[in-house]
């Protein structure tokens, strides 16, 4: 078998926030790629193989005394080098050009026009000859040319747009082909890597499947393997590339908390054991949690109680699977990349992910993560091509302690069967009108305080809900989606009209930072 990780980028990190992107682009044009923080101990870069190297943009000013540099190892591995925005100007300083500081800042659509012939812009150039339209963000540019490279491209705010030594395969961009906002930005990037590096695009969902299923194999061999499957994009995607690797070896754990969205865990279950014939086993675990979160109100209390007794149970239910050695996990690849954004204090943060809110260290079985490298676009993608339902891939992030950070204070049945069916309407809704792919995650949230409203001639006592929907690319910021006022008033109606124990439907706006995306 071809292996598929030979023709492969690096990319490095100077700390921009379109790193991941440049990765991203390049393995949805077929290629390989990693990220590496820019300071890298170079036999990493030098371990690592690169075909052609990518530097990213960064923060920081190539003129400033602690300027990020460019590691000697990046040019000495003799491959082609693009250097994005920073990445450029640090090159074009390092073989001595020099950067100045314009004293303003460019950010956002910009012209360039060809000033010499280059590979590299050709699809630019023919895309738009008069000018093409690219996305710039910087403060700096490069004022003159190192010795050997001759400007490609021009704008009216970088004379100097593009550069290149079409002898030592050196390249630098100002703009941002990685973006969308550049139209022939990933052509770009496809003649970098497959014209100018000289590139296979072998990274496809195929063979990117192919190629997981053959590496579980080999590593798992006749060995059971278990799996806490949460019905999550990730953790399914799991079940199914290790039911495909290894079949009945795979032994799923499905815990029901009660505390899943309306018929969950019914779907879970249809989905994987009857439809795809995976081996999962359903525990009914709702009373069990319930006990332990009576009389628990704090938020922090409560997450802790429910990932103890997800442990708790899990081990109760691995214990009974004697010959188990291995545990799956749907780490990926944002969780483990070592990115200079991350890296305070230069001490690189390597994070760790543990799905549905952390499993025992303590149970001797060695992990099998096959999701490690893979963005969560291309693990979308492998779920379609591994038979999910598209409406599976897509759905919203939905959090480990599920409604239980949902309902603020003590949960408790009866509130989380009335926030069950308030959400459910939500979410139809949000089908039915086409938001849903619109919002980045929406649902409902119970707020146990009694309003008073009036229905027909009595009076009605009842609970307070509010709908959230949100729009983030990263969920670390966010802000309230714009819902039409008809449709909220739709779905308000048909919530006090089908849920009566629920008197008042509030809207909640909060952007976030200061509020968070849950309320708890
Ligand atoms: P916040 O509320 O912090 O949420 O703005 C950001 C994203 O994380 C999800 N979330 C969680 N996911 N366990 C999880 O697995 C948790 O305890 C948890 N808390 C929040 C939240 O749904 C949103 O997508």
């Amino acid at each position: 078998m071809k292996d598929i990780h030979a023709d492969r980028i690096l990319v490095l990190d100077f700390g921009s926030q379109y790193t991941q992107l440049i990765a991203r682009r390049l393995r949805e044009i077929g290629v390989y790629s990693e990220i590496y923080p820019y300071d890298i101990e170079p036999a990493r870069i030098e371990a690592f193989a690169a075909r052609g190297i990518i530097l990213s943009g960064g923060p920081e000013s190539t003129i400033a005394d602690d300027a990020p540099q460019i590691a000697d190892a990046v040019f000495s591995a003799g491959v082609p080098v693009l250097g994005i925005c920073y990445g450029m100007q640090a090159m074009a300083r390092r073989f001595g050009g020099s950067v100045i500081n314009t004293g303003h800042s460019e950010f956002g659509h910009a012209e360039i026009t060809a000033a010499d012939h280059c590979q590299l812009l050709e699809p630019l150039i023919k895309a738009s000859p008069a000018a093409a339209t690219v996305w710039m963000s910087h403060g700096d540019r490069v004022e003159s040319l190192p010795a050997g490279f001759r400007c490609t491209a021009e704008s009216d705010n970088a004379p100097i747009a593009a550069m290149s030594d079409e002898n030592r395969r050196l390249y630098g961009v100002q703009f941002h082909p990685e973006v969308t906002h550049t139209p022939a930005g990933e052509q770009m990037l496809e003649t970098f890597v497959t014209g100018i590096c000289g590139l296979a695009t072998d990274w496809t969902a195929d063979n990117i499947v192919e190629d997981a299923i053959a590496r579980i194999r080999q590593q798992v061999a006749g060995d059971t393997v278990l799996l806490a499957l949460s019905g999550g994009v990730d953790s399914s995607v799991v079940a199914l590339l290790l039911h495909k690797a290894v079949g009945q070896q795979l032994r799923c754990v499905f815990v029901d908390n009660g505390l899943l969205r309306h018929e969950e865990g019914d779907q879970v279950m249809k989905t994987f054991a009857d439809n795809l014939g995976v081996n999962v086993k359903r525990v009914d675990a709702e009373q069990r949690f319930l006990a332990k979160l009576e009389g628990v109100e704090d938020p922090e209390d409560k997450r802790k109680a429910i990932g103890k007794e997800f442990i708790a149970i899990f081990e109760e239910e691995a214990a009974q699977i004697k010959d188990a050695r291995w545990l799956a996990q749907g780490t990926i690849y944002p969780d483990v990349i070592e990115s200079a954004g991350a890296a305070s204090g230069k001490a690189h943060v390597i994070k760790s992910h543990h799905n549905v809110g952390g499993l025992p260290e303590n149970m001797a079985l060695q992990l099998v993560e096959p999701l490690r490298e893979l963005f969560k676009d291309e693990v979308r993608r492998i779920g379609v091509q591994l038979g999910l339902a598209e409406s599976m891939v897509q759905r919203h992030p939905f959090p480990g302690p599920g409604l239980g950070v949902r309902i603020l204070g003590e949960v408790t049945q009866s509130y989380a069967d009335i926030l069950r069916r308030a959400d459910a309407i939500f979410i139809a809704e949000l089908y039915a009108h086409e938001l849903y792919q619109k919002v980045s995650q929406a649902f409902v949230v119970f707020l146990p305080v009694k309003s008073v409203g009036v229905t027909g001639d009595g009076r009605r006592y009842g609970y307070v809900v509010s709908l959230r929907a949100v729009e983030t690319i990263d969920f670390m910021t966010a802000r309230a989606s714009h819902l039409p006022d008809d449709f909220l008033d739709l779905v308000a109606s048909r919530i006090l009209n089908e849920v009566p124990e629920i008197a008042r439907v509030v809207y909640d706006i909060s952007s976030k930072p200061p509020g968070t995306i849950e309320w708890e």
